[in-house]
């Protein structure tokens, strides 16, 4: 595949980014002609592709058109970034950077989240959960006692290791064949960021609320509390 024939499929990008995928599907990491789009949100396009082993998942944050002036709100309490300074190309890097952190954290406490495989300036590349999976406002849960507890048991795992998800809800949790994966982790913070336990509370809230929907008796509190636990 020339360069030419690639800028025409991915010219929905600036050319830095084009430039960079370039990059990134040269070096073999997806194979360009398969690359079709899954979903644009408030900050990134996300794509699937074909990958060395399997689909990757190929998320890019636009650098014309995402609010970096919330991104750099919200990061820039994160001990990691406390140097950040409000230049929109560093500060939408960053927040790619932080994403690839944080799913490489998870991963490392075995949360089930997608594995972290590359990242260039505002693209991440990282497995594709399914073919690819439903959210779990989508996919309701057959079992969602079960479910829940899951879910519960994957926010404890990420607080031992420090940090929290920060934006849980229906749409961020995959429905992987009635298992939880978790995803999008680009406002996971430290739990030594002072919003860490804002950001926590909120996440117990949201799923309180979206469990209770399905008849689980559960409650924030009751949420935190297992969070919290040894
Ligand atoms: N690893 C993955 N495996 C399968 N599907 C995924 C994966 N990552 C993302 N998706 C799909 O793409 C959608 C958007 O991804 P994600 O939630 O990470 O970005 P976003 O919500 O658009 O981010 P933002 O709101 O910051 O723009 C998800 O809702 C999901 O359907
Ligand atoms: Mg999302």
């Amino acid at each position: 595949m020339t360069k030419d024939k690639f800028k025409t499929r991915a010219n929905v990008f600036d050319a830095f980014t084009e430039r960079n995928l370039f990059v990134l599907s040269s070096k073999g990491f997806f194979e360009e002609t398969t690359m079709s789009p899954l979903s644009i949100g408030k900050e990134a396009n996300v794509f699937t592709a074909q990958g060395k082993e399997g689909h990757v998942i190929i998320k890019i944050f636009r650098l014309e058109t995402a609010d970096f002036t919330r991104m750099y709100e919200y990061i820039r309490t994160d001990p990691r970034y406390e140097n950040l300074k409000h230049r929109r190309r560093e500060i939408i890097f960053a927040w790619a950077q932080r994403e690839y952190r944080n799913l490489m954290k998870a991963r490392d406490a075995h949360v089930a989240a997608p594995i972290p495989i590359e990242i260039l300036k505002n693209i991440i590349i990282m497995e594709q959960i399914g073919d690819p999976a439903p959210k779990m406002k989508d996919q309701i849960p057959e079992k969602p006692e079960q479910f829940y507890k899951a879910v519960v048991d994957n926010m404890h795992k990420l607080l031992k290791a420090g940090y929290a998800h920060g934006d849980l809800s229906g749409f961020n949790i995959l429905n992987d064949q009635e298992d939880p994966v978790f995803i999008d982790f680009s406002q996971a913070t430290s739990m030594r960021d002072p919003k860490g336990k804002e950001l926590l509370e909120r996440d117990a809230k949201n799923i309180a609320t979206f469990f209770q929907k399905l008849k689980v008796d559960t409650s924030k509190e009751e949420i935190l509390k297992k969070v919290y636990a040894e």
